[in-house]
This record gives structure tokens, C-alpha cells and sequence, in this order.
């Protein structure tokens, strides 16, 4: 069974940023295969990663509605096209999820595409998905358990509290989720005294989310993001790069 690690938090607080950066940890680390799930609808994964998307799980889902080859049955069909979909790199695979079902979906789709999700799920160690700030395609994909989840923050006492409330909406959710932790992300560097505080003050009120870490603002990050190289090539000396190994280290490790 794969370890599922997953990230939630609002829009633009650094999910697909810190996807990228674990991606880099886990290879590093020789945590691999892996199985990188982009389950953003705006996906955005594979430019961190410096990679072209071919089709995605949504056009695969939409493909299963029309004719498919006569030697074939769905579920054949429906795993020759995943493996299509597949981005191959070393180390790990890529997965682009694109758009959910619209109205009129073929519902028996998800059903196949949840099967073939499973046979999939066996050849990695770990699975790792950047979601958007809902947490439905994990239910869609048929993951029943998150081992680690990472709910990403702005470093202010609002943010803080709405990735709480975020981390709630997976409760309802049939989905066991073994450790979760809050990533206070972009803080000003140095960080000051004051905001320091805040956001310990912050954390303390949030006991069922507790502090995996707080990460910089790095101009590095956003250098690398403008040259569209990949984030796997960042130096690992780079403060971001260390921060972040540091927590993945502490997370993963205890
Ligand atoms: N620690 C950071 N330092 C500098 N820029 C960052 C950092 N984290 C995120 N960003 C930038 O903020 C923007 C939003 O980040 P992104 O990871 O796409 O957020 P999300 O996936 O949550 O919507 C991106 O342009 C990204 O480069
Ligand atoms: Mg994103």
C-alpha cells in the first residue's frame, strides 16, 4: 500500500509550490516510485516540473462516452488510457486530473476510473496530490485513507484560521486522515519577533492542526518559476529548499 500524501489549504497559499518541493524531498530522499497527482483543475503541477501536459483524467473520463475499440472492454480501455496519460519521469510519474465531471457526467466513468485508480495505486510507494482548495477529487479517486496531510497558510491569523476551517472539510469526507499539519507559508524573511508570536498565538487555538513549519518567502522560488525550470533542479542549499527538507524530515520521521 502507498503512503497518500495530500495538500489543502485557500488558493494561492503555496499547495503547488510545496507539491514540487516534496516531490524534490521525496526523490532525494529515495522515496520513490511516486505517483504525482495534479488534481487542480487549473493545473498547474507540470509547469513547476517543466513538463507538457498530454490528456488528462477528465478527457479520459469524457473519452469513455463514445466508442471505444471492439476487442476492448471499458475497463481495458479505461486503463490503457490512464496509462497514456501517465508523464513518465525518473523517479516518479505524473498524473494531470483537468477538469471534473461537468453536468451530464457518464458516472459510470468515475466508477472505472476509481478501479483503475487502485491498480495504479500499487506500483508507486507513495502518492502525492496537489489538490485545490476542496478536497472532492480525493473521495473521486478513491483514496480511503491520507497518511500525511499538509494544510498550506499565509502567514496571518485569518489564514491560519481559514486553513482550520478547510482542514474541517475533510471530516465529512469518507476519508481517514492519519496526521495532518499546518504550513505557515511565505513568511517575510527575516521573520520578526512580533510575527513570530502571532503565529504561535495563532497555532495554540488550532490543537487539531498543529505547526509542521513555517517557509520563507523565496525570491529563488519565484526565480525559478519566471525561467520555467523545473523545482526539482533547485539546489538543496537554497534556505526554502533546506527549510523544507527539515520539516518533511521531522513530519515524515516522527
Ligand atoms: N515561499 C514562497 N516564496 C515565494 N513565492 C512563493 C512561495 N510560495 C508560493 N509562492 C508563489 O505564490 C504563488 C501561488 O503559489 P501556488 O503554489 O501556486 O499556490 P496554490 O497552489 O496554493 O494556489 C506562486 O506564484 C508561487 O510562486
Ligand atoms: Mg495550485
Amino acid at each position: 500500500m502507498p503512503k497518500v500524501i495530500a495538500m489543502a489549504g485557500k488558493g494561492g497559499t503555496g499547495k503547488t509550490t510545496l507539491s514540487a518541493l516534496l516531490l524534490k524531498y521525496l526523490i532525494t530522499r529515495g522515496k520513490t516510485p511516486i505517483l504525482a497527482v495534479d488534481a487542480d483543475s487549473n493545473a498547474n503541477l507540470n509547469e513547476l516540473l517543466d513538463k507538457k501536459v498530454g490528456i488528462t483524467i477528465g478527457e479520459v473520463r469524457k473519452d469513455l462516452k463514445g466508442d471505444i475499440p471492439p476487442n476492448m472492454s471499458r475497463d481495458q480501455y479505461m486503463e490503457m488510457k490512464v496509462h497514456q496519460a501517465l508523464i513518465e519521469d525518473s523517479g516518479y510519474d505524473l498524473l494531470v486530473m483537468g477538469q471534473p465531471d461537468g453536468p451530464g457526467c457518464y458516472c459510470a466513468a468515475n466508477q472505472y476510473l476509481a478501479m483503475t485508480m487502485d491498480h495504479l495505486a500499487d506500483n508507486y510507494e507513495y502518492i502525492l496530490v496537489d489538490n485545490e482548495a476542496g478536497m472532492e477529487h480525493l473521495s473521486r479517486m478513491n483514496l480511503r485513507s491520507i497518511d500525511h496531510l499538509f494544510v498550506v497558510s499565509d502567514p496571518s491569523a485569518r489564514g491560519i484560521l481559514t486553513a482550520r476551517r478547510i482542514a474541517e472539510l475533510s471530516k465529512p469526507l469518507a476519508i481517514e486522515i492519519k496526521q495532518q499539519v499546518l504550513v505557515v507559508n511565505r513568511t517575510p524573511e527575516p521573520l520578526s519577533d512580533e510575527l513570530a508570536a502571532k503565529i504561535k498565538e495563532a497555532v495554540a487555538e488550532t490543537p487539531d492542526l498543529p505547526l509542521g513549519g513555517i517557509l520563507p518567502s523565496s525570491n529563488e522560488l519565484i526565480h525559478q518559476e519566471i525561467t520555467g525550470q523545473s523545482y526539482l533542479e533547485l539546489a538543496e542549499d537554497v534556505p526554502v529548499v533546506e527549510k523544507a527538507f527539515a520539516m518533511f524530515d521531522k513530519v515524515f520521521e516522527g
